[in-house]
């Protein structure tokens, strides 16, 4: 008996604290049609910020406030994709990836927001969309990464309601113009990284520091509005175009950092703060937040002396339309925390404190990457798409992102290759261990404008010179290590 629930834990990925397997390579195969993608998104890529008809973006103002980007650049230019799109289709050519992840800039599309859509913007993706066709190569759309038209901002973007109808109306534009062609569309990427970066700390655009109230009620609209979108598809669009709609979510696997009960549940408490905020209204069993959170939420705002607690309550017409509203579980993973309890002062009002938790990463056992945040941490994947199988009733997943950073640049980058022979090989795993993953993207095709972070860090699997005003894109090592594990469709001899 002993001997089986061992066998049953390892099978399942479940070691412990310390057991981190990740120099051994798996053989087998992933499942026949499984997607194979690379992705970029708008603002980090295409450039033409104010081209055609196209006006700022909440990252077009931010990167013009002072202090805010590391490198003082913008995304004014990045890969020029604007312009060089067909090269971005020939290198996805060469790596032989069936899908292409990019994203909508919705200001390029809607130039005011709500109301006239602007036809050369239009333009631009259905080249992109034809070029991609001709390549035999299938769009994975996003339509919102993060850069909400500035028009929208000044009128409260995420933190109005009236935002739901504004994005529902822009959805329909998309998937009007672009649907014949797309299978997937992603709704929203990483709405974590737009609430609590975006309302919350103010790392990224707008730059907005209320942690503990508006990055609940950016997340409440975004989810609102995610909702909206997946039911208009379903009812408008569905039937003829045949496309899958979801959301992509970021999360961190927390790993409890010892045997204790209360590292368990903190860790637990991590993955409902971080992932089922979202994933719980849309996959769980009664189209709300985790209740963890109701509970721990609204017994601070009790404590803090607030009418009402911090975290937005859905209506139940609301919670009928966001429960079933996704196709697959868009999965965009990076890295791995390990956690403990932390009981904070009822009395703050602060998102990171709500949770009772922290965490940290193990930096002398995890190499690290050119971002902070980035420690390469394989058996995390497979320990984080185990937890989405047992919480969401095992869920299609498409791993939408997934990669690292270097500073270098160097064409021959052994690390990325390390990075993504080991975290693909947990995905197979994780297929193994009966995980119903049905595809997987590299992030990034290409070196480019990391955000806040400016040029300083390189996730590409091409070399970008960003200082070349033709912007050259020179493949490194790991694209051709990408492409012959795309070819073989797993690993072997
Ligand atoms: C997540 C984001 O979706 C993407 O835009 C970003 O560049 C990568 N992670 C790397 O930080």
């Amino acid at each position: 008996r002993a001997v089986f629930v061992l066998c049953l834990l390892s099978c399942s990925g479940y070691f412990s604290q310390g057991e981190f397997i990740e120099d051994t390579i798996t053989y087998g195969s992933f499942p026949p049609g499984f997607i194979w993608a690379a992705a970029t998104a708008s603002y980090q890529v295409e450039g033409a910020w104010n081209v055609d008809g196209r006006t700022p973006s909440i990252w077009d103002t931010f990167v013009r406030t002072p202090g805010t980007i590391a490198d003082q650049s913008t995304g004014d230019d990045a890969c020029l994709s604007y312009y060089l799109y067909e090269q971005d289709v020939a290198l996805l050519k060469s790596m032989g990836v069936s899908h292409y992840r990019f994203s909508i800039s919705w200001s390029r599309v809607i130039p005011t927001g709500v109301g006239a859509s602007n036809p050369l913007g239009i333009q631009y993706y259905k080249n992109l969309i034809a070029a991609l066709k001709a390549a035999g190569i299938k769009p994975m759309v996003t339509l919102y990464h993060w850069d909400l038209p500035q028009v929208l901002e000044d009128q409260g973007g995420w933190q109005n309601p009236e935002i739901a109808t504004w994005f529902e109306a822009y959805a329909d534009l998309c998937f009007e113009q672009f649907g014949a062609d797309v299978e997937y569309w992603i709704t929203f990427n990483e709405p974590w990284c737009q609430s609590y970066l975006g309302y919350g700390s103010g790392s990224k655009a707008p730059g907005i520091k209320q942690s503990g109230t508006q990055d609940y009620i950016a997340t409440h609209n975004q989810l609102r509005s995610h909702a909206k979108a997946y039911r208009l598809y379903e009812l408008k669009y569905k039937q003829t175009q045949k496309g899958k709609v979801g959301i992509t979510l970021n999360i961190s696997w927390a790993e409890p950092e010892d045997n204790s009960t209360s590292a368990a549940a903190a860790a637990e408490r991590s993955l409902q703060f971080a992932g089922g905020w979202f994933a719980n209204p849309i996959w769980g069993p009664n189209g709300d937040y985790p209740q963890v959170m109701i509970d721990l939420i609204g017994r601070k705002s009790t404590a803090a002396g607030l009418p009402q607690s911090r975290l937005p309550v859905f209506t139940e017409a609301e919670k009928t339309e966001l429960k079933g509203s996704s196709d697959f579980f868009g999965l965009n993973f990076y890295s791995s925390e390990i956690v403990r309890e932390e009981l904070f002062d009822d009395t703050l009002v602060d998102y990171t404190t709500d949770k009772d938790a922290v965490a940290y990463q193990d930096k002398e056992n995890w190499y690290g990457t050119a971002s902070t945040w980035l420690r390469i941490t394989p058996w995390g994947i497979r320990r984080m798409l185990n937890w989405i199988k047992e919480r969401y009733n095992n869920p299609d997943v498409i791993i939408t992102e997934n990669g690292m950073s270097d500073r270098s640049g160097f064409l021959d980058d052994s690390m990325r290759i390390y990075f993504y022979k080991y975290y693909i090989n947990n995905v197979l795993q994780a297929v193994q261990d009966g995980v119903n993953v049905i595809g997987y993207t590299a992030w990034s095709l290409m070196d480019n404008f990391e955000w806040e972070r400016g040029y300083l860090e390189r996730f590409g699997m091409h070399y970008v010179n960003f200082t070349d005003p033709a912007r050259p894109r020179i493949p490194k090592a790991s694209a051709n290590y990408y492409a012959r594990l795309i070819q073989k469709n797993g690993f072997g001899p």
